[in-house]
């Protein structure tokens, strides 16, 4: 106490001292005219109050941090398993665990037998799903989904001859036989969806919305190949 009352004191008589005219001034005062510095060192005391504040606050902060980087590392340290990690508590030996029989992600429960397996009362379906709308954006995508995954093996026209069945793979019928002619629509959906034979099936490089595309793209083809003159549109029959 008595060491920052010097220095108090000390202070103020320097500040005092520093300014001579104001010492005369007020003789009541053990330092003269001490309002003016008073005042001052009243100000100065508030940014230095401020500063300590700021400093505080630092100190704090880097408290809170370092007790952060503690948990952290206690996390850290505690048991973990790395991704594939062998494992010795379960008894498949593996860390990563399979889903819960029944577990559906968010948004997926795919309940619509129609759209998503192509069946209508365990029959495979007629017709596209009601979702599916025949437009001419519909067929531009899906031509280029089959170009991309189908016609590798199935040729650009569907006659199944198509580069990889030219170097050996085995070559599937044709699009434009009867049979599958007559094939209906969930039938081409379910053999992109889980394979058919040696052909492998789809489900994972192509969603449902595109594997109707491309059904309703081998439609197309489809008709292509039987289509007589009475199917043209008048206006464009001169041009052929
Ligand atoms: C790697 C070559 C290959 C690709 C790619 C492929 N297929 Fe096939 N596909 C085949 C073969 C081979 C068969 C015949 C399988 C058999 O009889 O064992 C077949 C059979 C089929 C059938 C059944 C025909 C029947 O006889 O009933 C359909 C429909 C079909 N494919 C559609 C598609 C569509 C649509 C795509 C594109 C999403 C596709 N395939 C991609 C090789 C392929």
């Amino acid at each position: 106490m008595m060491r920052r009352a010097c220095i108090r004191s000390f202070r103020l008589e320097g500040r005092a001292s520093a300014r001579p005219g104001h010492a005369e001034a007020c003789p009541s005062s053990p330092f003269g005219d001490l309002h003016g510095p008073l005042q001052q060192v009243a100000k100065t005391g508030w940014v230095k109050l401020a500063r300590s504040g700021v400093a505080i606050f630092v100190v704090l902060c880097a408290l809170l941090t370092t007790t952060g980087c503690d948990l952290r590392q206690k996390m850290w340290d505690q048991p973990s398993y790395r991704t594939y990690q062998e494992s010795e508590f379960f008894e498949d030996g593996s860390s990563a665990r399979p889903l819960v029989e029944g577990t559906v992600a968010r948004g997926f429960l795919r309940e619509d037998d129609h759209y998503y397996r192509g069946k209508v009362d365990g029959e495979f379906a007629k017709e596209l799903p009601e979702q599916i709308e025949v437009t001419r954006e519909l067929l531009m995508r899906g031509k280029e989904r089959y170009n991309i995954y189908c016609s590798v093996c199935h040729d650009p026209a569907g006659y199944g001859n198509g580069m990889v069945v030219q170097r050996g793979f085995a070559e599937p019928e044709s699009f434009h036989i009867d049979r599958l002619r007559g094939m209906p629509d969930g039938y081409y959906y379910s053999v992109i969806t889980d394979g058919f034979g040696r052909m492998p099936g789809y489900a994972y490089q192509i969603r449902p919305s595109d594997r109707w595309a491309i059904v309703a793209y081998i439609r197309t083809l489809q008709l292509s190949q039987y289509a007589t003159l009475d199917d043209v549109p008048e206006t464009v029959r001169d041009d052929l």
